[in-house]
C-alpha cells in the first residue's frame, strides 16, 4: 500500500482554502510524482464563527495553531497564517517538535529566516518558502537549484501585483491612483493592509529574500532604499508615454564593483520596448542576468489563491520527495550552505542613473532658467525637457530627463530647487532604468 505523508495546515483564509481545493484536484497528478499520497489531518483557522467552503473538513478544524504545530501525526507543517510574532512563534515550535516547515510568508522569511532556517538546518529539517515571493512563480527553486552553477550578475523583479496594476491601468487606461488602488483591491490582489504593497514594504521583503538567494547575502529589508508608488500621478505617466517609457514597479539587485550589494525598490520609467516593460497588469516577472547563462525571464502570477497555493504544494512534493528518500537539508533553503555573509549595502545617493524630474511651477519668466542653474551647479545634465500646462490659475508641470547623474547630487540640487519662490510643490522623482 502507499504510504500517506501526514500535513497539518496554519490558515484557512483565502490560500490555506486554495491549497485544500488543489490537493483535491490535482490529487492523481501530486500522488504520481510524489509516489505517495497526501493527507491534511488537522487545520488552525482563526475563528470559528466565518463561513467556511465546503471543501473544508470541519472535523479538523482547531483554533490554536499551536495544536497543528505539535500534533502527534502531522510530518509537515504548512504555514499560510501570514504575520511574524505568531507565525513566528508556531514555526519555532513546528521545527522543535521535528516537523518539517513550508510558508508562503515573505514577512517572516525575510525577517526571522536568519533564527529559523539555522533551526531546521540544525535539527535535519526541511523549511521551504517558494510562495514566499512572486506568488506563483517558482523563482525560489530557479536561484536555488536550476542556476546553483551560475554567478548572478543582477537581478531586477516586479515583485508586487497591486503595484503593477495600478500603474498598468493608470498609465494604459488614464485613471486615478485611487481608483486603480480600489480596482486591484476587489481584484484580491492587494494585502489585507495595501500600504504594504504601494509603499514598496511587500516588494522589499522579497527582494531581501531574492538577495539571500542570489548572492548569498544577510540582507535587512530596513537596509534597502525603497519609494513606493503612492506619489505617481496620471500626470507622470503621461509624461513618461510622451518620452517613450513606461512605468512598473521595480525591485533591483546588483553587486556592486566595490564588493557591496546594490538594492533599491522603487516605480521607475522603463523603453516600452524592454521586456520588463510587457509585464502589464497583475503579473510579476523576475529578470536575471547570469554570467553565463546571460539574460533571462520568468513571468506569472504573483497572487491569488490558486498561484500561490501551487508554489506552497510543490514545496510539499519536495519536501515529501525528501522525506521518502531520507535526504533532508540535500538542498540549502537559501541556495548556499551555511550562514548568509554580511554585505554593505550601497545608499541611495551613491546610485548613478537618469532621472525623471517632474516640477510642479508657477509658469513666469526665468523659471526653467533658475531651474537648470541649479541642476547645473550640482553637475546634473538636462539631456530633454516638456512642459505642458501653465496659466494663472494652475501650476505648470515642466519634466526634464537627466543625462547619468549621481542621486546624492539631484537630491541636493532638488533641495534647493524645492526652495525657489515659483516652485510650488516637491518635485518628483523617478529613475530611469535602462533597458
Ligand atoms: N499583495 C501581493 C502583491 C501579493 O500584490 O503582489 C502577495 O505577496
Amino acid at each position: 500500500m502507499k504510504r500517506t505523508i501526514r500535513v497539518g495546515l496554519l490558515g484557512c483564509g483565502v490560500v490555506g482554502t486554495g491549497i485544500l481545493r488543489l490537493l483535491r484536484d490535482n490529487a492523481e497528478t501530486i500522488e504520481g510524482r510524489l509516489g505517495a499520497k497526501l493527507e491534511v489531518v488537522a487545520i488552525a483557522a482563526r475563528s470559528a464563527e466565518r463561513e467556511r467552503d465546503p471543501i473544508v473538513p470541519m472535523e479538523r478544524l482547531v483554533f490554536d495553531p499551536f495544536v497543528v504545530a505539535e500534533h502527534p501525526d502531522v510530518e509537515i507543517v504548512l504555514e499560510v497564517m501570514g504575520g511574524v510574532e505568531q507565525a513566528g512563534e508556531v514555526v519555532r515550535r513546528a521545527l522543535e517538535s521535528g516537523k518539517h516547515v513550508i510558508t508562503a510568508n515573505k514577512a517572516l522569511i525575510a525577517e526571522r529566516g536568519d533564527v529559523l532556517i539555522p533551526l531546521a538546518e540544525e535539527r535535519g529539517l526541511d523549511l521551504y518558502f517558494e510562495a514566499a515571493v512572486a506568488g506563483g512563480i517558482p523563482i525560489i527553486r530557479v536561484l536555488r537549484e536550476a542556476l546553483a552553477a551560475d554567478r548572478i550578475l543582477s537581478l531586477r523583479g516586479i515583485l508586487n501585483g497591486t503595484s503593477n496594476y495600478i500603474l498598468t491601468r493608470m498609465q494604459r487606461d488614464g485613471l486615478a491612483f485611487d481608483e486603480a488602488l480600489r480596482l486591484a483591491q476587489e481584484a484580491g490582489y492587494a494585502e489585507a493592509d495595501p500600504t504594504l504593497d504601494i509603499s514598496g514594504g511587500d516588494a522589499r521583503h522579497k527582494l531581501a529574500i531574492l538577495a539571500t538567494l542570489a548572492f548569498g547575502a544577510r540582507v535587512d529589508p530596513a537596509d534597502i532604499p525603497t519609494q513606493g508608488i503612492q506619489d505617481v500621478t496620471s500626470v507622470d505617466c503621461r509624461f513618461a508615454q510622451r518620452f517613450g517609457f513606461v512605468l512598473r514597479p521595480l525591485a533591483i539587485a546588483k553587486p556592486t564593483k566595490d564588493g557591496a550589494l546594490s538594492l533599491r525598490v522603487h516605480p521607475a520609467l522603463l523603453p516600452s520596448s524592454s521586456v520588463l516593460a510587457g509585464v502589464s497588469g497583475a503579473l510579476n516577472a523576475v529578470a536575471i542576468e547570469g554570467a553565463m547563462l546571460g539574460p533571462a525571464m520568468i513571468t506569472g502570477l504573483g497572487a491569488g489563491a490558486l498561484p500561490t497555493a501551487m508554489s506552497v504544494v510543490s514545496d510539499l512534493v519536495d519536501v515529501g520527495r525528501n522525506l521518502l528518500a531520507g535526504a533532508h537539508g540535500r538542498v540549502p533553503s537559501r541556495a548556499f550552505r551555511g550562514q548568509p555573509k554580511a554585505r554593505a549595502v550601497d545608499q541611495a545617493g551613491a546610485l548613478r542613473s537618469r532621472y525623471y524630474l517632474r516640477f510642479s511651477v508657477k509658469d513666469r519668466p526665468g523659471v526653467l532658467a533658475r531651474i537648470a542653474g541649479v541642476l547645473g551647479a550640482f553637475e546634473v545634465s538636462i539631456e530633454q525637457m516638456l512642459q505642458e500646462g501653465g496659466d494663472h490659475e494652475t501650476p505648470a508641470q515642466i519634466v526634464i530627463l537627466t543625462h547619468l547623474a549621481r542621486e546624492a547630487d539631484v537630491v541636493s540640487a532638488l533641495s534647493e530647487v524645492d526652495r525657489l519662490s515659483h516652485v510650488v510643490a516637491p518635485t518628483m522623482l523617478l529613475r530611469i532604468e535602462e533597458a
